[in-house]
């Protein structure tokens, strides 16, 4: 069984009453504990689904436990440019200050296919989604400061099932090259470690900090695409626990102390890691922060290439 890495108690117990978090994926895994745990210290949650109906139903099973704060569930689909600008004027009518951005929303070796804006399913949903959020939010974030954007990424982006994860800048959409469901996923997850790094670079001076996490094998919806949830949750669920399988409360520790922890500004742009596994032993076992074995995920280059060529994508013009 996997030894877990878990947030010190005292983080988890801290009054949060005031502050405004947005959770991407709130509805399901490591997304809802991370609303069910935000909202139990006060805080005031608004949980971002793309089926509201699934977002209500989290939200009743949360509030019927002990929450002192407060949860708003509000429509977001990362797979549509349009409904992510539509997700976030309505968040900034609302709000001009938000303190915490948790980028949690993820698919995972999904069949070949293309987002509404004609981006590669993967990049297109668990990046450049979440790209255009948090830059359209990058205001109200200033606002809140000190403010931390999380982005939930993987060790798969250092490889996944064999693929290197990397980023391919001559063929990010696979037009070229034949589709294969791990390597898009890499590349995504890659991207979402990346894209941390920069920002914390970009918004240096703002109080805003940043990073970038691997949650731990969790047990969650994201297999579907490879294993029936059925096999995972019954028939296999010992082995896959014997195996190194977490529990999607222990999954969301890295997400609540990347969130929480006085330790992270210090550390902005920084991988945190539950656990991993990895190409060097010395990574084997994870850390708070630790340094990715990828020398794709080191390159300062990548990093600002892929912020530039995200804004493009997205249509945003050069702002800072
Ligand atoms: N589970 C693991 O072992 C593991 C390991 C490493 C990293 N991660 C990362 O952890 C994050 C959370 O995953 P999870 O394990 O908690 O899986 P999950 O239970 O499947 O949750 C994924 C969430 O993302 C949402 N989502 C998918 N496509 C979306 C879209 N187009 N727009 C908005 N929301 C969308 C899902 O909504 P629906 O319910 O509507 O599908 C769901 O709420 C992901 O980024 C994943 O890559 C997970």
């Amino acid at each position: 069984m996997a030894k877990v890495l878990m947030c010190p108690p005292e983080l988890l117990s801290q009054d949060l009453s005031g502050r405004t978090y947005v959770v991407t994926g709130g509805n399901s895994g490591i997304g809802f504990e991370t609303v069910q745990q935000l909202a139990r210290q006060g805080a005031r949650v608004i949980l971002a689904c793309r089926r509201v109906t699934e977002g209500e139903k989290a939200k009743a099973s949360i509030l019927a436990g002990r929450v002192l704060g407060t949860i708003e569930v509000s429509e977001l689909d990362l797979a549509r440019l349009e409904s992510v600008r539509g997700f976030a004027k309505k968040i900034l009518e609302a709000d001009k200050i938000i303190h915490g951005l948790i980028n949690n929303a993820g698919i995972m070796n999904t069949p070949e296919g293309k987002t509404r804006d004609g981006f590669e399913l993967q990049f297109g949903t668990n990046h450049l989604g979440h790209f255009l959020l948090t830059e359209l939010l990058i205001p109200a974030l200033k606002n809140g400061a000190p403010s931390r954007i999380v982005n939930v990424s993987s060790c798969f982006h250092d490889k996944a099932l064999g693929r290197e994860g990397r980023i391919d800048f001559q063929d990010l959409n696979f037009e070229r090259k034949k589709y294969d469901g791990w390597e898009a996923y890499a590349q995504s997850k890659l991207a979402n470690l990346l894209h941390a790094k920069h920002l914390a670079k970009r918004l240096q001076g703002t109080g805003i900090t940043t990073a970038s996490v691997h949650p731990g094998w969790v047990r969650s919806n994201l297999i579907k695409f490879s294993m029936p949830l059925w096999m995972q949750n019954t028939v296999l669920r010992p082995i896959l626990k014997l195996a190194g399988m977490i529990e999607p409360w222990e999954g969301a520790q890295s997400t609540f102390f990347a969130l929480l922890s006085p330790e992270v500004p210090a550390q902005s742009g920084a991988y945190f890691s539950q656990i991993g596994i990895y190409r060097t032993k010395k990574a084997g076992s994870g850390g708070w922060p630790l340094q990715s074995p990828n020398p794709n995920a080191l390159d300062e280059g990548s990093a600002e290439r892929l912020d530039s060529v995200s804004r493009k994508l997205v249509g945003l013009e050069m702002t800072s």
